[in-house]
């Protein structure tokens, strides 16, 4: 008798438990990325803070052309709309969505520290940190081994050697009857993608990156004339006519189904290349990006995501705190090591695990020193503007509209007009 009360006072208390859990959960929404293996990541973290709070995250996904998603997400603050909690934030963006975001410190315990310094630096906007740091990315070169085996030529360091042996595989293999294959694919469409590409050829001729750390109009130089010149004859010969329409997943199609030589990508390739469904598995190899030339050197443009808390959320502790999971070592690790998400803790790229199971961390590290930033921080509010009016004069010499001399004098020209007398 005494055993059932007690079973049953039990059952009620847990009961109540249960209700008041209910009772008292809340459901945010944040938005992912749905690039690759992104979005399913994103749910799987999800769950696990749902399973440890009690309370409901609805995941929603967006474009995945940064260009279109911060078009969105202007229109989603303009309208100071709280559908959206926690949003996923480009790294040039803190500067520009800072007003609409919320200041994270309060609720860190400084567990920022962690992070790598200049990520924390470029998430804190007038001394609020404004985002919190989720992945890092660097670009590399994706190669096929077995092609390059199969023509006994080596991995290309430079530019031109990466066309002369796109070229020789792509004729080759062409006669033999394989006519799909091309030489490059890379991210072509006039958007945020094609600007870390032409930044990549740019800095990689010594060229710069469009404007200089103290806001100085950089881009009109013999360098990038070269650069622009080299990639305007890609087009067509070497990387297929639609690349100008391609963003990071239209490359990746090309490559992964076995239809491209070389192919320009973040991290989050290696993984899904790897994959049991990848045609091309255990057959890459990935390398620095190719140099300008023999003077020139490699370089790689720093991208990566945040996430941030909008203003006009609801729940900010909540939402904050689902922050501070996701970004947290251990969803990190997992993201890592399942989908080549680099981490933005440094001392993950110590952990043994890691290094056991994700060999191409340390080739992460490596290509974080050669990395060059977009001008986000030298040209403040103006850098979408900046970014536009650069990747569509790229667009436009790709596209055989005009000439890189004529395009670079023009985009001078222009960027002077929206600096004025200085960025603000
Ligand atoms: C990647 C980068 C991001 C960049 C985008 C361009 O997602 O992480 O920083 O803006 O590619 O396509």
């Amino acid at each position: 008798m005494k055993t059932i009360a007690r079973c049953l006072s039990g059952g009620l208390s847990f009961g109540l438990l249960l209700l008041a859990k209910i009772a008292f959960s809340q459901t945010l929404t944040i938005s992912c990325g749905a690039v690759g293996a992104e979005l399913s990541l994103c749910k799987e973290a999800v769950s696990a803070w749902t399973k440890k709070t009690g309370h409901q995250v609805e995941v929603i996904s967006t474009p995945n052309s940064s260009t279109e998603r911060l078009a969105l997400y202007q229109q989603i603050f303009s309208a100071k709309s709280s559908d959206i909690d926690v949003f996923q934030i480009d790294i040039i963006w803190p500067g520009l969505l800072a007003n609409h975001l919320v200041d994270l410190s309060p609720y860190t315990k400084g567990v920022e520290k962690q992070h790598f310094p200049t990520l924390v630096e470029n998430n804190t906007v007038s001394g609020k940190l404004v985002a919190m740091p989720w992945f890092v990315d660097t670009a590399f070169l994706y190669y096929r081994k077995d092609l390059l085996e199969k023509y006994n030529q080596p991995v290309p360091t430079t530019w031109q050697q990466l066309s002369d042996i796109g070229k020789t595989i792509q004729n080759q293999e062409h006669e033999k009857g394989n006519a799909q294959l091309w030489g490059y694919v890379w991210q072509g469409r006039a958007y945020e993608g094609l600007t870390c590409n032409a930044l990549e050829w740019l800095s990689s001729y010594n060229g710069g990156s469009i404007v200089d750390n103290n806001g100085k109009i950089t881009v009109n130089s013999k360098a990038a004339e070269s650069a622009l010149s080299l990639a305007g004859q890609w087009v067509g010969q070497i990387s297929p006519p639609g690349v100008l329409n391609y963003t990071e997943e239209e490359a990746r199609g090309v490559f992964q189904s076995g239809n491209a030589v070389f192919m320009r990508n973040w991290p989050y390739a290696w993984a899904l290349a790897q994959g049991e469904e990848s045609a091309i598995k255990g057959k890459v190899g990935i390398v620095a990006l190719p140099k300008g030339g023999p003077e020139g050197k490699h370089a790689s443009t720093l991208g990566g995501w945040q996430l941030a808390v909008s203003k006009y959320s609801k729940y900010p502790k909540l939402a904050a705190d689902l922050t501070l999971f996701l970004t947290s070592y251990d969803i990190q690790k997992q993201r890592l090591l399942k989908g080549a998400f680099n981490p933005t803790i440094k001392s993950l790229y110590e952990d043994q695990e890691v290094i056991a199971a994700a060999p191409v961390a340390k080739t992460l590290v490596k290509s974080l020193e050669q990395s060059v930033a977009r001008p986000s921080t030298a040209t403040k509010s103006k850098y979408n503007q900046v970014s536009n009016l650069f990747f569509n004069a790229v667009h436009n010499v790709l596209a055989g509209k005009e000439a890189p001399k004529q395009a670079l004098k023009k985009l001078e020209k222009k960027l002077k007009r929206i600096k004025r007398k200085k960025w603000n």
